[in-house]
């Protein structure tokens, strides 16, 4: 095994998003969304309606909340007072896997016991108040059809999850079931929404001018609110913009995605968000070594990028690395997290120019969710860089907003929306 220097050089290379592809992605995105919108089976995007608009502002009361999305799986008992002001009260997070413990995510595990798993948590949220009556607001970060927002039926897993029976079926029924079994009757799942309408609806119930919701973590996603031309009452749409299907997949992406759960599907997320980008970083340099190893996380990529994972990659590599190598991968992690945020870039300008169809840009917030893109410099540097890059100087109204814990404030304030 030893390093190939000519390859890590093409390696970087092929992990370029230019100026052209940049701007053509854009207009691909807007088209494609159109067309989506229009309800043409042949576009790669298929805004979701969540039969939800947006919040006034004065929705108060208190709420348990359920966040489960990804990684890890949070309830919150959340209080809102009205005027933008709310208190996340008691909170419970517990991953869904604990490796040699449990896995309610796998092939192997089973939707009773996911759903059981989720009814726990609420219960320790509750510190096992079965009395009280509570309003649940859910969020349910996987594409699913609604026809209300009260319950959605999932489509097709994401992220990697496979858990049998849930696909094609009403989770918020399955959710009160499982309450039901664990004696919480003082619980009734009232609305269920995608993480990035979650966030939507948090950050417009603090802030004006917030045209876009947005998740970039694990997964990746955006969505909007549809004013569908006085036809009928405006409603947010989650566009599920990771399954954006024509970018141009590089060697590394094409592997990554022939060993998914779903292959050729999320063509876009597997390029952009935080479950993947360490497993593309390790068939890069694992292909510069001329071996397998092993992936690592997006934390793992941060200290690469910041210079601080040489041991890491020494480690990984089982050879001496020079300081000129590891300032290779740093290179190639950075290639690979620049090119993550120009297609997230894209991505919010082509909903904007959608939004906006034609008129100018004034002020707009874009209200982003993520432990991945808040804790990655570079990704925040290269998308700010991109959006005034595209739309030059009207690139400096665009605000991004970093909204933390908005999904579970979110789904409080949908289930205030609601109402019983
Ligand atoms: C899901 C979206 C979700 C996004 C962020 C994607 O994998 O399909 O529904 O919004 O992840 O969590």
């Amino acid at each position: 095994m030893e390093w190939n220097g000519q390859k890590a050089r093409e390696a970087i290379e092929a992990f370029a998003f230019g100026p052209e592809e940049l701007i053509a992605a854009v207009e691909v995105f807007r088209s494609e969304m159109e067309k989506g919108l229009q309800g043409k089976v042949d576009s790669t995007l298929n805004p979701l309606p969540s039969y939800l608009g947006l919040p006034t502002g004065d929705e108060h009361g208190e709420f348990i909340t359920l966040d489960f999305g990804g990684t890890n799986v949070r309830a919150e008992r959340v209080r809102l007072f009205g005027g933008g002001q709310y208190e996340q009260a008691a909170r419970v997070a517990k991953p869904l896997i604990v490796p040699g413990r449990y896995n309610h995510a796998g092939r192997g595990s089973s939707a009773v016991g996911l759903f059981g798993f989720l009814a726990e948590i609420i219960d320790a949220v509750l510190g096992g108040d079965h009395e009280t009556p509570y309003r649940l607001g859910h969020t349910f970060s996987f594409p699913s059809t609604q026809d209300s927002p009260r319950d959605a039926k999932l489509i097709s897993w994401t992220k990697e999850l496979a858990v049998p029976d849930v696909e094609g079926r009403w989770v918020n029924e399955k959710l009160n079931d499982a309450l039901l079994q664990r004696g919480l009757s003082n619980v009734h799942p009232t609305a269920i929404l995608n993480d990035t309408v979650a966030v939507l609806l948090a950050a417009a119930y603090q802030w004006d001018n917030v045209a876009i919701g947005s998740i970039y973590a694990t997964g990746f996603n955006a969505c909007y609110l549809e004013k569908f031309d006085g036809e009928k009452s405006p409603m947010i749409m989650n566009l599920e913009a990771g399954n954006f299907g024509w970018l141009d997949q590089n060697e590394y992406d094409m592997a990554l995605d022939a060993t998914s759960e779903k292959e050729g599907t999320q063509t876009l997320e597997k390029m952009v968000s935080g479950r993947y980008l360490g497993a593309l970083f390790s068939r890069a340099f694992g292909d510069i070594l001329g071996e397998t190893v092993h992936a690592v996380t997006g934390e793992d990529l941060c200290h690469i990028i910041q210079g601080d994972g040489s041991a890491l990659l020494r480690h990984m590599a089982g050879i001496p690395l020079t300081d000129g190598q590891i300032e290779e991968s740093a290179a190639l992690a950075e290639a690979i997290v620049r090119r993550s945020a120009r297609i997230a870039a894209a991505v919010y300008v082509g909903m904007l120019r959608h939004i906006l169809d034609g008129k100018a840009i004034g002020a707009q917030n874009i209200a982003v969710e993520g432990s991945f893109f808040t804790h990655m410099a570079v990704a925040r540097v290269a998308l700010r860089d991109a959006l005034l890059e595209i739309l030059k100087d009207e690139g400096k109204n665009v605000q991004i907003l970093h909204v933390s814990g908005g999904a579970s404030l979110g789904a409080a304030i949908a289930a205030a929306m609601i109402g019983d």
